[in-house]
Protein backbone atom coordinates (compact mmCIF):
# COMPACT_ATOMS: atom_id res chain seq x y z
CA UNK A 1 0.00 0.00 0.00
CA UNK A 2 1.15 3.64 -0.89
CA UNK A 3 1.65 6.29 1.63
CA UNK A 4 2.56 9.89 0.60
CA UNK A 5 4.31 12.51 3.24
CA UNK A 6 3.64 16.44 2.99
CA UNK A 7 6.22 18.24 4.66
CA UNK A 8 7.29 22.06 4.98
CA UNK A 9 7.34 25.52 6.86
CA UNK A 10 4.22 25.83 8.79
CA UNK A 11 2.08 28.10 6.36
CA UNK A 12 2.64 26.48 3.27
CA UNK A 13 -0.54 25.01 3.13
CA UNK A 14 0.14 21.03 3.81
CA UNK A 15 -2.95 20.06 5.32
CA UNK A 16 -5.70 21.58 2.67
CA UNK A 17 -3.20 20.46 -0.20
CA UNK A 18 -2.81 16.84 1.84
CA UNK A 19 -6.71 17.06 2.26
CA UNK A 20 -7.47 18.25 -1.83
CA UNK A 21 -4.77 14.69 -2.76
CA UNK A 22 -6.46 12.75 -0.46
CA UNK A 23 -10.31 13.27 -2.46
CA UNK A 24 -8.51 13.40 -5.72
CA UNK A 25 -6.09 10.03 -5.42
CA UNK A 26 -8.75 8.62 -3.38
CA UNK A 27 -6.30 8.04 -0.23
CA UNK A 28 -6.85 7.98 3.80
CA UNK A 29 -5.76 11.32 4.63
CA UNK A 30 -4.34 11.74 8.17
CA UNK A 31 -2.64 15.09 9.63
CA UNK A 32 -0.06 14.30 12.25
CA UNK A 33 -0.25 17.32 14.26
CA UNK A 34 -4.38 16.27 14.89
CA UNK A 35 -3.23 12.71 15.15
CA UNK A 36 -0.87 14.29 18.05
CA UNK A 37 -3.52 16.26 19.53
CA UNK A 38 -5.89 13.39 19.54
CA UNK A 39 -3.41 10.72 20.72
CA UNK A 40 -2.43 12.52 24.01
CA UNK A 41 -5.64 13.86 24.18
CA UNK A 42 -4.29 17.66 24.51
CA UNK A 43 -3.28 20.80 22.34
CA UNK A 44 -0.10 21.26 20.90
CA UNK A 45 0.75 24.55 22.36
CA UNK A 46 -0.71 23.42 25.98
CA UNK A 47 1.68 19.88 25.36
CA UNK A 48 4.58 22.34 24.73
CA UNK A 49 4.13 24.69 27.82
CA UNK A 50 3.77 22.27 30.38
CA UNK A 51 6.83 19.43 28.88
CA UNK A 52 8.78 21.74 26.88
CA UNK A 53 9.84 21.40 22.77
CA UNK A 54 12.01 18.81 23.54
CA UNK A 55 9.50 16.15 24.78
CA UNK A 56 7.24 17.16 21.96
CA UNK A 57 9.79 16.36 19.47
CA UNK A 58 10.12 12.94 21.03
CA UNK A 59 6.82 12.13 20.95
CA UNK A 60 6.14 13.74 17.37
CA UNK A 61 8.47 11.42 16.21
CA UNK A 62 6.76 8.36 17.70
CA UNK A 63 3.70 9.48 16.45
CA UNK A 64 4.80 9.62 12.91
CA UNK A 65 6.64 6.66 13.22
CA UNK A 66 3.17 5.08 14.42
CA UNK A 67 1.11 6.19 11.28
CA UNK A 68 4.12 5.25 8.87
CA UNK A 69 3.89 1.49 10.04
CA UNK A 70 0.31 1.85 10.00
CA UNK A 71 -2.69 1.15 7.88
CA UNK A 72 -1.18 -1.97 5.97
CA UNK A 73 -4.45 -2.34 3.45
CA UNK A 74 -4.93 1.15 2.69
CA UNK A 75 -3.25 4.18 0.61
CA UNK A 76 -2.46 7.19 2.93
CA UNK A 77 -1.53 10.99 2.51
CA UNK A 78 -0.47 12.00 5.83
CA UNK A 79 0.87 15.67 6.46
CA UNK A 80 3.01 16.71 9.04
CA UNK A 81 4.23 19.88 11.66
CA UNK A 82 6.59 22.27 10.41
CA UNK A 83 9.38 20.52 12.02
CA UNK A 84 8.92 17.32 12.08
CA UNK A 85 11.61 15.79 9.47
CA UNK A 86 14.28 18.07 10.88
CA UNK A 87 14.68 15.83 14.17
CA UNK A 88 15.98 12.39 14.98
CA UNK A 89 16.10 10.41 11.60
CA UNK A 90 12.57 11.28 10.74
CA UNK A 91 13.84 12.86 7.48
CA UNK A 92 15.38 8.91 6.49
CA UNK A 93 12.15 7.12 8.18
CA UNK A 94 9.99 9.36 5.82
CA UNK A 95 11.82 8.30 2.82
CA UNK A 96 11.76 4.72 3.66
CA UNK A 97 8.38 4.24 3.98
CA UNK A 98 6.29 6.83 2.09
CA UNK A 99 7.28 9.18 -0.98
CA UNK A 100 7.98 12.62 0.45
CA UNK A 101 6.14 15.84 -0.89
CA UNK A 102 8.35 19.36 0.40
CA UNK A 103 5.83 22.05 -0.77
CA UNK A 104 7.81 25.19 -0.68
CA UNK A 105 7.58 28.96 -0.17
CA UNK A 106 9.31 31.66 -0.45
CA UNK A 107 10.50 33.49 3.04
CA UNK A 108 7.95 36.45 2.01
CA UNK A 109 5.37 34.82 0.73
CA UNK A 110 6.04 32.18 4.41
CA UNK A 111 6.05 35.92 6.30
CA UNK A 112 2.67 36.86 4.57
CA UNK A 113 1.13 33.25 5.28
CA UNK A 114 2.30 33.47 8.80
CA UNK A 115 1.87 36.98 9.82
CA UNK A 116 -2.14 36.48 9.57
CA UNK A 117 -2.15 32.45 11.24
CA UNK A 118 0.55 33.09 13.83
CA UNK A 119 -2.00 32.55 16.64
CA UNK A 120 -2.97 29.38 16.30
CA UNK A 121 1.01 28.13 16.21
CA UNK A 122 2.67 28.08 19.86
CA UNK A 123 6.19 28.84 18.55
CA UNK A 124 4.87 31.77 17.28
CA UNK A 125 2.29 33.37 18.84
CA UNK A 126 4.11 36.22 21.28
CA UNK A 127 6.17 37.35 18.07
CA UNK A 128 5.84 40.50 16.80
CA UNK A 129 6.70 41.26 12.74
CA UNK A 130 10.24 41.78 12.85
CA UNK A 131 11.06 38.78 15.53
CA UNK A 132 8.40 36.48 12.68
CA UNK A 133 10.81 37.44 9.94
CA UNK A 134 14.01 36.85 12.23
CA UNK A 135 12.51 33.54 12.57
CA UNK A 136 11.52 32.77 9.58
CA UNK A 137 15.03 33.45 8.16
CA UNK A 138 16.64 31.38 10.50
CA UNK A 139 14.56 28.33 10.91
CA UNK A 140 14.41 28.04 7.11
CA UNK A 141 18.28 27.89 6.84
CA UNK A 142 18.16 25.06 9.65
CA UNK A 143 15.42 22.89 8.39
CA UNK A 144 15.69 23.15 4.33
CA UNK A 145 18.11 20.74 3.96
CA UNK A 146 15.64 18.58 5.66
CA UNK A 147 12.78 19.15 3.66
CA UNK A 148 15.41 18.81 0.43
CA UNK A 149 15.70 15.26 0.76
CA UNK A 150 12.06 15.20 -0.48
CA UNK A 151 11.32 13.04 -3.34
CA UNK A 152 9.37 15.73 -4.90
CA UNK A 153 9.22 19.27 -4.37
CA UNK A 154 6.33 21.62 -5.06
CA UNK A 155 5.50 25.48 -5.39
CA UNK A 156 3.30 26.18 -2.35
CA UNK A 157 2.51 29.57 -3.82
CA UNK A 158 -0.76 29.27 -6.10
CA UNK A 159 -0.27 25.28 -5.54
CA UNK A 160 -1.33 23.06 -8.34
CA UNK A 161 -3.34 20.11 -7.00
CA UNK A 162 -4.54 18.07 -9.83
CA UNK A 163 -0.53 18.31 -11.38
CA UNK A 164 0.65 17.16 -8.03
CA UNK A 165 -1.76 14.07 -7.97
CA UNK A 166 -0.61 13.00 -11.43
CA UNK A 167 3.19 13.35 -10.40
CA UNK A 168 2.37 11.24 -7.76
CA UNK A 169 0.20 8.40 -9.47
CA UNK A 170 3.70 8.64 -12.30
CA UNK A 171 6.20 8.54 -9.23
CA UNK A 172 3.93 5.42 -7.35
CA UNK A 173 3.66 3.52 -10.54
CA UNK A 174 7.18 3.40 -10.93
CA UNK A 175 8.02 2.58 -7.25
CA UNK A 176 5.89 -0.54 -7.23
C1 LIG B 1 5.73 23.29 14.43
C2 LIG B 1 4.71 23.36 13.50
C3 LIG B 1 3.32 22.99 13.82
C4 LIG B 1 3.23 22.02 14.99
C5 LIG B 1 4.04 22.51 16.14
C6 LIG B 1 5.50 22.77 15.80
C7 LIG B 1 7.11 23.69 14.02
O1 LIG B 1 2.70 22.42 12.67
O2 LIG B 1 3.68 20.73 14.63
O3 LIG B 1 3.43 23.66 16.62
O4 LIG B 1 8.06 23.33 14.72
O5 LIG B 1 7.27 24.36 13.00
P1 LIG B 1 2.31 23.25 11.31
O6 LIG B 1 3.47 23.18 10.38
O7 LIG B 1 1.15 22.46 10.79
O8 LIG B 1 1.95 24.63 11.73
Amino acid sequence: MNKIVLIGFPGVGKTTIARKLAKILNYHFVDLDQDFETHYKTDISVFIHKYGEQNFRKCEYERLQSLLLSFPDENVIISTGGGTPCFFDAIEMINKYALSVYVKMTEKSLFIRLIHAKKRRPLLQNMNEEELKEYIHKTLSVREKFYEQAAITMKGEDADVPELANLIKKRVSERN
